[in-house]
């Protein structure tokens, strides 16, 4: 993994871990910190030994804080569409990533930091978690994708109301919305919690994990028909060996071995 300024990686036992490190500055995203964000998603995208991936935010005070407004106080409608093009691009790689990405939110998750927690496949939040799409505030609107997703996640009238109001929500409404999958009491909680959950993901076939990303994403996509995808990721994932062992395992009774192909 190549070096970053702003996003601290690390390696352990097939997992890459993603720390966001812009302390002083509440983690914002700034133009840097999502080429890193892309430069990562490439790599993790081709590396065989990265299973996984857990995103977070330095310190306990904010997952992130938003996109960086030092940087978005002075867009024109031309750089403004780009601005969002590229944000939008590099969070459809997260979503669309074959391997599990779950977000660890400690903190404030506000703006492009919510939009970023919602492109992963999961979310797991501390108890002082506080979410909100504050965009509004600076006359605004979420760009990053944020008004497609928050939609998805908890329904129109829900997301209407925290993109109009601009209201923050803390963890427990956010997991009452389907904002969020789990509500820890502590960030080391919560990654155990994330930790947890990606051993029980690695134990399975990886080829089928990617598939259900393909097949769960299609689902939100107006110019695909879901169930036409479900069909042909389906059928992919019997020209595998890993529905060979899978299958045969399960008749042999015993516990398959996967390898991912
Ligand atoms: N972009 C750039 N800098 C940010 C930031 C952002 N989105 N969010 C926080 N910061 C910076 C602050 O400017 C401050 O920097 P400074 O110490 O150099 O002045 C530092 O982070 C600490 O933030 P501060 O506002 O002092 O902390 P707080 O505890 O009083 O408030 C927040 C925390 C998150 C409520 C507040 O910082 C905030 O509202 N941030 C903006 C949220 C937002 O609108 N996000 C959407 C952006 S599109």
């Amino acid at each position: 993994m190549a070096e970053n300024q702003n996003i601290l990686t690390e390696e352990k036992n097939g997992v890459l871990y993603l720390t966001v490190n812009r302390e002083d500055k509440m983690n914002a995203l700034n133009y840097a910190t999502l080429e890193e964000l892309k430069g990562i998603f490439e790599e993790v995208a081709d590396n065989r030994a990265i299973k996984a991936v857990i995103i977070t935010g330095s310190g306990e005070k904010a997952f992130i804080a938003g996109a960086d407004i030092s940087e978005i106080a002075s867009l024109n409608e031309v750089n403004a569409r780009k601005f969002a093009e590229n944000g939008q691009e590099i969070f459809a790689m997260i979503e669309n990533c074959h391997k599990p990405v779950i977000a660890v939110t400690n903190g404030y998750t506000l703006g492009g930091g919510c939009e970023l927690a919602m492109a992963c496949h999961m979310r797991i939040a501390t108890a002082n978690a506080k979410f909100g799409q504050p965009e509004v505030n600076l006359g605004i609107i979420p760009g990053y994708g944020g008004t497609q997703r928050l939609t998805l996640l908890i329904g129109r009238g829900k997301a209407n109301e925290l993109m109009m109001t601009g209201d923050m929500i803390g963890a427990e409404e956010a997991k009452s919305l389907n904002l969020v999958n789990h509500v820890l009491p502590t960030k080391a909680e919560a990654m155990a919690k994330a930790e947890e959950i990606i051993a029980k993901i690695m134990s399975k076939a990886p080829l089928a994990i990617g598939m259900i990303v393909d097949c769960v994403n299609s689902a939100f996509l107006a110019e695909e028909n879901g169930y036409q995808t479900e069909a042909n990721s389906f059928a992919r994932c019997v020209k595998s060996g890993d529905y060979k062992e899978g299958t045969s395992a399960f008749l042999e009774k015993r516990k398959p071995v996967f390898k991912g192909e």
